[in-house]
């Protein structure tokens, strides 16, 4: 079980947007100055708005970073991150130090890197980690229609480990044309996921972001002889660093079967798959 976070470690600073534009009509690519940008897939800082209405933290997963930057992929989705998508580059916001426990990807050999809409950012940083430690990976990811990153995996980690599944068929041919190298299809993260070969020895890591339902339906079809399961849960959050139970899951643990309800910012964001309990 990860270790709560050290509250004290938190720290919170004004920073200048790089970049800030659409990938798709929904979805915005954010680029922020960092002074401390490394970090591991799955983990996120919390971005504050700086207004008296939105005092909130909006966390959002870490795609990516460079020197002195991190790169954030987010669905506008409400009043946060409509007014995120507004500002400009060279604007200041805040955001904390890199929080949360990402995937632990370092004794697999095989990796399979499930993303479902704007759970894919932080299981593209884990498959393009995956793949430069040199191990064996396969990226599925889905979206409803409009795809994003798909480019960029396909140059990490190779154009013929990256399948996509697009639930709106009617998007499908046009993108099949956009994107000629990669295998797409009609249908879930599951149709595809079901498609692979069982590992015949040892197991595959699974790692997962993305609709609980998804995760859910992973968590049935993989069987635990031959996958690890590690998910990333996006719960919604109050504080953003362990303070106020706002962003409890179930988790059940693995000895007793006993199930306890876990702060998702300080015992998470990832967990072992099989241990969480999905309620709807
Ligand atoms: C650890 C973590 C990592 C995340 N990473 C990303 C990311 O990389 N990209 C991204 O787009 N989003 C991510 N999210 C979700 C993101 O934080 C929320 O979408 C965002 O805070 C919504 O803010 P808002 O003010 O725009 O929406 P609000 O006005 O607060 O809510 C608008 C609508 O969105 C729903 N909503 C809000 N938060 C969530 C949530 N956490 N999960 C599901 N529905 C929600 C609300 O129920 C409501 O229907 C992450 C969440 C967590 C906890
Ligand atoms: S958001 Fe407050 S404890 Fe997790």
């Amino acid at each position: 079980m990860p270790d709560e976070i050290n509250q004290a470690s938190v720290r919170r600073f004004e920073t200048r947007i790089l970049a800030n534009h659409p990938l798709t009509p929904t979805i915005y690519d954010l680029r922020v100055e960092h002074p401390h940008p490394d970090f591991t897939p799955g983990q996120f800082v919390n971005i504050y708005l700086n207004r008296g209405d939105w005092l909130l933290p909006r966390p959002i997963s870490v795609a990516d970073s460079g020197g002195d930057w991190i790169r954030l992929i987010y669905a506008v989705v409400g009043k946060g991150t409509e007014r995120l998508s507004a500002l400009q580059p060279g604007d200041k916001i805040d955001v904390t130090t890199i929080l949360g426990h990402g995937f632990s990807i370092d004794s697999a050999s095989t990796v399979i890197a499930v993303g479902g809409g704007v759970g894919v950012p932080p299981v593209y940083a884990a498959a393009k980690k995956a793949a430069s430690a040199g191990k064996k990976v396969v990226a599925i990811m889905g979206f409803r229609s409009d795809p994003i990153l798909l480019n960029e995996l396909a140059a990490s980690i190779g154009a013929e480990n990256v399948r996509c599944a697009i639930e709106d068929g009617k998007a499908v041919p046009a993108l099949r044309t956009a994107f000629p190298e990669i295998q797409l299809e009609t249908g879930t993260v599951l149709t595809i996921l079901k498609q692979l070969p069982v590992p015949k020895e040892g197991k595959a890591l699974i790692v997962s972001c993305g609709p609980g339902p998804m995760m859910k339906a992973i968590q049935a079809f993989a069987p635990p002889d031959r996958f690890d399961l590690q998910f990333s849960l996006e719960e919604r959050m109050g504080c953003g660093f362990g303070c106020c139970a706002g962003c409890v899951a179930d988790i059940r643990d693995r000895a007793s079967g006993a199930i306890s309800r876990m702060g998702v910012c300080s015992k998470g964001p990832v967990f072992a798959g099989e241990t969480v309990v999905f309620n709807a």
